[in-house]
């Protein structure tokens, strides 16, 4: 039986995301892509979702800070997913005002590289920011689908995706976890947030959820009758990087720069950093890919 539809091949000479690019524009226009026979290979970068069951245990302290020294060592190609659609600060801990937001996107017809390239907001510290929304009523619209549709997408165009997610584990939380290759288990020393980290960690492996997992301990210094090897035992992993209380950490926050950045030489910076090393060393420096705006 002919087929009416007509054929292009990609060469492998194409930059990846240019070859996507041109091959969803075609796909759009009817016509059959192949990529010298095999689908264009793409590419992904790391997904690292930082989660703690517990607001105000770190959470976006930690995710504005790695962020932004992923992004210091790989310049234009990380970005930050704000998740806590409905209260979220990551723009302004990296003193952003995003005009564009997941909550837009989840409403647009289609969604797709090109798309999404537009909802960005880039950040004078070297990364793009994806904004959640402007409040809870806005972020009504974001829904699992459009979680897992933006998360891989990105992950193709950048490679360090790094997701701020609320307290618990919400639904658009879940749905980045099972696009994640990375876990960032955040806790501070205090039995409730142990706790609710370690069921946590039980509802994520009676799932089957296999990313890879480090737990950072934050405020690790406080003393408060329990130390990191309490924390360990009952979270049942090591503490893969212990942040001390830090005084600049809130004013860094609100200031819009991150403490890493601010001010690199304080211990908790010193750790932060150490953490950032330990996603993306500095002698595994990777091809150059990055967006263009
Ligand atoms: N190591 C730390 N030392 C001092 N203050 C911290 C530290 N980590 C976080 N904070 C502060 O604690 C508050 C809660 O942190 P945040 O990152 O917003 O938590 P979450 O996102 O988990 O709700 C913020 O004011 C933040 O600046
Ligand atoms: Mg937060």
């Amino acid at each position: 039986m002919g087929d009416a539809t007509p054929t292009v091949t990609i060469g492998h000479d194409m930059p990846p995301e240019l070859a996507a690019e041109v091959s969803t524009a075609l796909q759009r226009l009817g016509v059959n892509v192949e990529a010298n026979g095999a689908s264009p290979q793409r590419r992904t970068g790391k997904v690292i979702v930082v989660i703690s069951p517990k607001g105000g245990s770190g959470k976006t302290a930690i995710s504005s800070n790695l962020a932004v020294a992923l992004a210091q060592r790989h310049p234009g190609r990380v970005v930050g997913v704000d998740l806590d659609v409905q209260f979220g600060d990551l723009g302004l801990a990296l003193s952003l005002t995003p005009e564009r937001t997941l909550a837009q996107l989840s409403r647009a017809s289609q969604i797709d590289a090109t798309t999404l390239k537009l909802f960005l907001t880039p950040s004078k510290h070297g990364l793009y920011v994806l904004a959640g929304a402007d409040g809870p009523v806005d972020a009504d619209s974001i829904a699992h689908a459009h979680v897992s549709t933006v998360v891989p997408l990105l992950a193709e165009n950048f490679d360090y995706v790094i997701v701020d997610t609320p307290a618990g584990l919400d639904e658009l939380t879940l749905a980045a976890v099972e696009c994640a290759s990375d876990l960032l288990l955040v806790s501070s020393l205090d039995v409730t947030s142990i706790r609710s980290l370690r069921t946590a960690l039980d509802a994520l492996d009676r799932m089957g959820v296999t990313a890879e997992r480090r737990f950072v301990l934050n405020r690790a210094d406080a003393k408060v009758g329990i130390d990191a090897s309490d924390a360990e035992e009952a979270i049942g992993m090591q503490v893969s990087s212990a942040v001390p209380e830090c005084r600049e950490i809130p004013l860094s926050l609100n200031l819009g720069t991150p403490v890493v950045l601010a001010n690199p030489k304080l211990p908790a910076s010193k750790r932060l950093l150490a953490l950032a090393e330990a996603y993306a060393p500095a002698d595994a420096e990777r091809a150059g890919k990055r967006w263009r705006r």
